[in-house]
């Protein structure tokens, strides 16, 4: 095989959007369950994989397989090359300046934690502040606490309204001289929303505060420019991007990695090791300790591939269309009340129904082969904000259909047939 045939191009490139075609890429939705089609609706959770990808993943194992970065060998050279290959791809769909600037991680939460240690233990000291807002995942809450709770710093909250818009106004009064960073989600797993991140940038920098981001979910739902936001940090997870698990991607800015210490120490993190003293790798190796996740950067590779021949700016579109039909379908069941609202969001219906627990209405759907999640979607301070224990949610990608929606509604409606 060639060197360049790992994550080779996919089925739908320059085919425009066609659903039909995309649902045909991904063979886990010709599965049933329960004796029914699949209807995927957990994607917030997790996406499903097109073939291409799990191509490339097999592709990588079958042919090149070797350790990188230390082999003189030619299929050590082989998988560097492919591993290096799929740094550049998510360079250039975050649109990093440079490939200094990614660094993979596990998934999302170990890039949080990565910059809570990293970047806190070198700027946070006791009685500064770490601002958060009241919608994020737990992934960006309990790093911080941790790191504050270490330094004897404090974390405040920047409120949100009902509709689950973040309240700006309040979020800057919270920016002070004591802050050392904003850490904010671009998209809300529980709610939807979509945060204005340039504007809350231009807010965070103009007091000198840097920002970090966390696209685990606005990633594989919107175009990311890190550059146009101005963020200093920006995190993703592989695994919604409908690449494998246990790969994810952290931005840094390249001015603020290269100060910053490393987070792991290990293989790969040094330049140079003896028993005093050991200096650092460059960039971006100083923060990826150990064997990385050879396949799983290729997978990714693969799966960015994929994502940007279909289009971010057509998926987009497409699932703004699924909300709209979703919302006004959902609106018109009895007793049934949306949790999240806001007037910028994305593909995430999340609701309760009155006298009937979420859990009931997941294991009730769920005989209907529809996946959705039910729970507090790791983000208790939500629910508790919008005073419910758990909401069951329905969350949209790019191969869901209006029938997806319509199997949805049948079976909710199934539930209050059950309770009646
Ligand atoms: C907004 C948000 N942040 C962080 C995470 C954590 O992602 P991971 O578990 O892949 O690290 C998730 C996952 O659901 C998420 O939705």
């Amino acid at each position: 095989m060639s060197k360049t045939a790992v994550g080779a191009p996919v089925a739908a490139r320059g085919v425009g959007f066609d659903v039909e075609r995309i649902r045909a890429d991904f063979p886990i939705l010709r599965r049933q369950i329960r004796g029914r089609a699949l209807t995927y609706l957990d994607n917030a959770a997790t996406t499903q994989k097109p073939q291409a990808m799990l191509d490339a993943l097999m592709e990588y194992y079958t042919t090149s397989n070797a350790n990188v970065h230390r082999g003189v060998h030619l299929l050590s050279e082989i998988a560097t090359e492919a591993h290096e290959a799929a740094r550049g791809k998510v360079r250039a769909f975050l649109n990093a300046g440079s490939t200094r600037e990614i660094v993979f991680t596990r998934n999302s939460t170990e890039g949080i934690n990565l910059v809570a240690h990293a970047f806190g233990r070198w700027r946070v000291q006791a009685g500064d502040e770490v601002v958060i807002t009241a919608m994020e995942h737990h992934s960006n809450i309990v790093p911080w606490q941790l790191l504050c709770e270490e330094r004897g710093a404090h974390l405040r909250v920047a409120p949100i309204d009902d509709s689950g818009a973040l309240l700006l106004d309040e979020l800057e009064a919270l920016l002070t001289p004591r802050t050392k960073l904003l850490s904010v989600t671009h998209m809300s797993n529980a709610l939807g929303t979509i945060n204005p991140i340039a504007t809350i940038v231009k807010l965070a920098h103009a007091r000198g505060v840097p920002v970090l981001v966390d696209g685990s979910q606005a990633a594989y739902h919107l175009p990311v420019d890190v550059r146009a936001l101005d963020c200093d940090f920006y995190v993703a997870t592989g695994h919604k991007l409908y690449g494998p698990t246990g790969i994810g991607v952290l931005y840094g800015r390249e001015a603020l990695l290269e100060e910053m210490p490393p987070f792991m120490g290990g293989g790969d993190m040094i330049r140079s090791v003896t028993f005093e003293k050991s200096t650092w790798n460059e960039l971006p190796y100083k923060f990826e300790a150990g064997t990385p996740d050879i396949a799983g950067a290729i997978g990714l590779g693969a799966a960015l591939d994929y994502i940007t021949a279909v289009g971010l700016e057509q998926i987009g579109a497409h699932e703004r269309d699924l909300l709209d039909y979703g919302t006004a379908a959902l609106l018109e069941i009895p007793g049934l009340r949306l949790i999240g609202t806001a007037p910028h969001k994305a593909s995430i219906l999340s609701f309760v129904l009155d006298g009937v627990h979420p859990h009931d209405v997941g294991t009730i759907v769920d005989q209907e082969g529809v996946a959705i999640r039910t729970g507090h979607h790791c983000a208790q301070p939500v629910m508790e904000r919008f005073g419910v224990p758990a909401t069951a949610r329905a969350s949209l990608a790019m191969y869901n259909t209006r029938r997806d929606i319509d199997v949805l509604v049948a079976a909710i409606r199934r539930v209050q047939s059950v309770f009646g």
